[in-house]
């Protein structure tokens, strides 16, 4: 019998070492004395580490985050953070997505930060969006749109969600025990529109509904993705 052995990693871990090499490529963009949006998700929180060491080694930033565990993470890594408000511009932001296609739109909120991400971005004048190759996709909608809304207006948003063609599911807790609830007190629905073909107007349509707060649509938002694939980068700008 021949044992077949290979130098492959499985691919979680694959995926774990793009995300670190994606992340560690954005932060060597940070400069002295900016000010920094910090992202969040698990690619985000290998950016916040790299950031941190850099911190140590002299590096003058401050940085706002976009989550609670984000704070939390980067406080813990010596990062000077601002946590009065959002600043009215920002430097540079790093952030991770679910989903990009090739005209850089992005499907967010996949740990449930859509709101504070979109605030930090909208603030931002670079986005920079660091990803695995999973995250690569020609039309966005595998992933399921996240939507954050008002608790009481779930059924209502849900309603109009399967109007537009979306099949809504209420995010619940991993532990089973109720809704997932954001850093704003609200619940996330996960809504299935299948291929999101015109996500423009998907925006345009979801934005008036009573009770929805944020979706997770982020068009004209990232000026480029870095995108790791093994151990080779990429940096993706989006295709008119
Ligand atoms: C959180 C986000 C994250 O950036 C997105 O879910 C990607 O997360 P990960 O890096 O863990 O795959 O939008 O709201």
């Amino acid at each position: 019998m021949t044992t077949k052995t290979t130098t492959t990693p499985p691919s979680d871990t694959l995926v774990e070492q793009e995300k670190q090499l994606a992340a560690r490529t954005a932060v060597e963009q940070v400069e002295q004395g900016m000010c920094i949006g910090l992202g969040s998700g698990t690619t985000a929180a290998y950016a916040v580490k790299a950031l941190g060491e850099r911190v140590r080694q002299g590096l003058d930033v401050v940085a706002v985050a976009t989550s609670r565990d984000t704070l939390n993470l980067a406080i813990s890594e010596g990062i000077p953070m601002i946590t009065s408000s959002v600043p009215l511009s920002l430097d540079l932001t790093i952030d991770g997505a679910d989903e990009f296609d090739p005209q850089l739109r992005l499907i967010k909120g996949g740990g449930g930060d859509l709101l504070h991400e979109k605030i930090v971005a909208s603030a931002t004048r670079r986005e920079i969006i660091i990803c695995d190759h999973t995250k690569q996709v020609e039309v966005l909608g595998k992933f399921k749109l996240p939507i954050e809304v008002i608790q009481l207006a779930w059924p209502l948003v849900a309603a109009q969600v399967r109007k537009l063609g979306g099949t809504p599911f209420l995010r619940q807790l991993k532990t089973g025990t109720g809704p997932f609830v954001t850093d704003e007190g609200n619940y996330i629905l996960d809504c299935d529109f299948g291929p999101i073909r015109d996500p423009q107007a998907l925006a345009c349509s979801l934005e008036p509904i009573p009770g929805l707060v944020e979706h997770g649509l982020f068009i004209g938002y990232a000026s480029e993705v870095i995108l790791a694939r093994g151990n080779q980068i990429e940096v993706v700008r989006a295709r008119s």
